[in-house]
């Protein structure tokens, strides 16, 4: 069994086929999938979704592109979310250096401030870091994030950051970006860190995997994740699925 721990199911593309992209994931053994967060008026279609269907479970949070959502009332609504038991985890929060630097110190701020509502809620948090590994590491500690969980979603960084994100008790999540051919960080990073703090996800529609790279992903992907990190380590695939498996169940209580 599988659980794709980070998936946009949510979004319009898959509104025509949405019950089969669940069958797909079923048949593909996908047992969960978490549909994170990106601004507020998408969070309650997430929970509508996570009523509905049993299996899938949902975050809230402002994405470090969206910061400029984030206000009072999205506060309010992200604390009145989090009191769903379907609502899993804070996110996916951060910062994002690669799409806009003219906000670097109001992502932060926000960064920062939702890491304190999901310490207050005593929920993990889903962390976007993209070219901004110092200052996200930076802020996760100084705030003990590690205390509630920290994902580090669609890990990006070095083999040594991953480490220190590990020293940290970070959890390190990777998707299709691991089956690239040219991805040779990434796929040090699957071989080096401890596979109890390894997760699966697909970052579904972005980031399919090969043989599907280009392509609309789907949660039925992540075995192509799970397939490839097994080949690097040279262990079983049944092996990676249980202990990642079990690793999102006990970080995220799904
Ligand atoms: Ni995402």
């Amino acid at each position: 069994m599988l659980i794709d721990t980070h998936s946009h199911i949510d979004m319009e593309n898959f509104e025509p086929r949405f019950d089969e992209v669940l069958k797909n994931a079923k048949q593909n053994d996908v047992e969960k999938v978490v549909i994170p967060g990106v601004e507020p008026s998408g969070f309650k279609k997430i929970s509508e979704i996570c009523e509905k269907y049993e299996n899938i479970y949902g975050a809230v949070g402002v994405h470090p592109e969206e910061v400029n959502s984030f206000n009072e009332k999205a506060e309010e609504l992200i604390k009145k979310y989090l009191k769903n038991p379907k609502i899993i985890a804070v996110g996916e929060i951060g910062l994002d250096y690669y799409w806009d630097k003219s906000q670097i110190e109001k992502q932060k701020e926000i960064f920062e401030r939702q890491i304190l509502i999901a310490k207050e809620a005593q929920k993990p948090v889903l962390v976007h870091d993209r070219e901004a590994h110092q200052d996200s590491f930076e802020i996760l500690k100084r705030t003990k994030a590690n205390e509630i969980g920290v994902v580090m979603h669609c890990f990006s960084g070095s083999p040594e950051f991953a480490m220190e994100c590990i020293k940290e008790g970070f959890y390190i999540a990777l998707g299709g970006v691991v089956t690239f051919k040219n991805a040779k960080k990434v796929k040090e990073v699957a071989k080096i860190i401890p596979l109890d703090r390894l997760l699966l996800e697909t970052d579904a529609p972005y980031m399919a995997p090969v043989p599907y790279r280009g392509k609309e992903n789907e949660p039925a992907y992540v075995k192509y994740v799970a397939q490839e990190i097994a080949n690097l380590r040279n262990i079983s695939y049944e092996e990676v699925a249980e202990t990642t498996t079990n690793n999102a169940k006990k970080l995220l209580k799904i």
